[in-house]
């Protein structure tokens, strides 16, 4: 299961007296997945040691070329990880070349509804109301992400209602709210049948798990990580209010720039501007929404709203729209993010070709409990959301100890989902 050797880097070292559960397993061999936290961890401490850091952090990773599939999870479920020979370097394509159209693998019924008004695009799959949970695979296996969560099967998550439909047809996902657990909590982490090369994706949640210990998610990935890329539309840690979302990739994918502006988004650029993983210690890169409400109990305290990932020729854009401001033709089924404005984050097609880098993507819901993340910043603050660190909150030192002894915790760590659209070119 150990494909990957992080050796320690002076970031981590620094972040001992912060973040000592994540550095003692740092010191281990742990999977390609933690990666990408130890990146989260570092843009934390980064923002905690107040700019002390000038540079990201160097990190050496080492690629065990000869493992086979590793945890069948990551969060790159289903996933294998390439060999150093599919790192990717020979894929030099020019991005904006022989871009193929957006296509989708529908891997289960449900035929679409015929979407009204113009839009370029039609609904390809659907999930909501009281079929919601149907077309997705509930994952089982141990979290790839080091969380103290125990992901259940459909059958468990419906008689112990860790699922379960509102009456107004929403979807729930919770956390079990035990008051103390010796292991860990059991939780929800699906990902749809349906897989797909372009699209739109718009998730309508009204409310998303949220306060110390939590770190939920929702992305898509292919099935090789990360040759087959990863796109992190919503994502955060404990009390987070501002959302992350981050490309991962094999290297050649790159922002065009860090600059908001040049990119024309209206979030900013937290990391570098290289995406792939393994050349950024998983860093990939990131960028943080601006709005405050994109996020935890502030997006909870508005009704929430709708994310959408638009991927197509132009590249991969994510935009965040609060309850009160979701657009009208998002609505009515006819999306036209042409008319959106800015979006909140943006990989342009230009320095990374969207259809190289990303493949055969399913979408992913799940929320974990610490894990590499989560556990990782529980000392830290300066995130917006986290100007007071969850130890401080708390009272407790780690938060492993935090969520084992406090289920009644949890009761806002769950999401609620009105749908799940995906989109493909009309
Ligand atoms: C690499 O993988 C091989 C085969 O699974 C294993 O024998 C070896 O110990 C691994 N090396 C490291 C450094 O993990
Ligand atoms: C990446 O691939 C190139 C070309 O196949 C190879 O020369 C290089 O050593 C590889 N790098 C790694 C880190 O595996
Ligand atoms: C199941 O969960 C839902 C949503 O969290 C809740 O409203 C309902 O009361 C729960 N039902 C039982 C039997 O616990
Ligand atoms: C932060 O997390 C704590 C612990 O889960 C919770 O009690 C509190 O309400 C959260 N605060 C905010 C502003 O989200
Ligand atoms: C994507 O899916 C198609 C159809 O199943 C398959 O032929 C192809 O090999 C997959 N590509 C990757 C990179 O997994």
């Amino acid at each position: 299961m150990r494909v990957t050797t992080i050796l320690l880097s002076l970031v981590l070292f620094l972040a001992d007296s912060q973040a000592k559960p994540f550095v003692h397993r740092a010191t281990d061999h742990f999977h390609t997945v933690a990666l990408k936290h130890s990146a989260g961890l570092a843009r934390d401490i980064r923002t905690a040691f107040k700019g002390m850091l000038a540079e990201p952090p160097r990190k050496r990773v080492v690629v065990n070329g000869s493992s086979k599939p590793y945890c069948v999870s990551s969060k790159a479920a289903g996933s294998t990880i390439p060999t150093a020979q599919q790192n990717g370097t020979a894929h030099t394509s020019s991005a904006s070349s022989s871009v193929p159209k957006a296509t989708g693998t529908s891997t289960h019924g449900a035929p679409a509804p015929t979407a009204t008004g113009s839009s370029n695009w039609k609904l390809a799959q659907s999930y909501s109301g009281n079929s919601f949970f149907n077309g997705w695979d509930f994952f089982t296996a141990a979290d790839p992400t080091n969380g103290i969560v125990q992901f259940v099967d459909q059958n468990t998550a419906q008689s112990s209602n860790l699922t379960s439909i509102t009456n107004d047809g929403n979807a729930i996902m919770r956390i079990d709210t035990t008051p103390q657990v010796s292991g860990n909590r059991a939780g929800i982490r699906i990902t749809t049948q349906y897989t797909f090369n372009g699209g739109l994706v718009i998730m309508d949640s009204v409310h998303m798990p949220t306060g110390c210990g939590t770190w939920p998610a929702f992305w898509t990935n292919g099935p090789t990580w990360p040759v087959t890329g990863e796109i992190d539309i919503v994502e955060g840690v404990n009390n987070y209010t501002n959302n992350q979302a981050t490309v991962h990739t094999n290297p050649g994918c790159n922002l065009p720039s860090s600059s908001a502006s040049s990119l024309g988004i209206s979030g900013s650029v937290v990391g570098g501007t290289n995406c792939a993983a393994v050349q950024t210690g998983n860093q990939g890169c990131g960028v943080r929404a601006s709005q405050s409400n994109s996020f935890g109990a502030a997006f909870n305290s508005i009704g929430g709203g709708v994310y959408a990932m638009q991927w197509d020729n132009s590249g991969i854009s994510v935009y965040f729209f609060p309850r009160s401001s979701i657009p009208s033709d998002i609505t009515a089924g006819a999306p036209n993010p042409d008319n959106w404005g800015q979006p909140s984050a943006s990989w342009p097609a230009s320095s990374c070709n969207p259809f190289e880098f990303f493949q055969n993507h399913s979408a992913i819901f799940d929320t974990t409990l610490c894990g590499d993340w989560a556990s990782g910043v529980w000392a830290s603050t300066g995130v917006p959301g986290q100007d007071q660190s969850c130890a401080q909150r708390t009272g407790v030192a780690t938060c492993e100890d935090f969520v084992r002894n406090n289920g009644g915790s949890f009761t806002e760590a769950y999401w609620e989902v009105k749908s799940v659209n995906i989109y493909q070119p009309a």
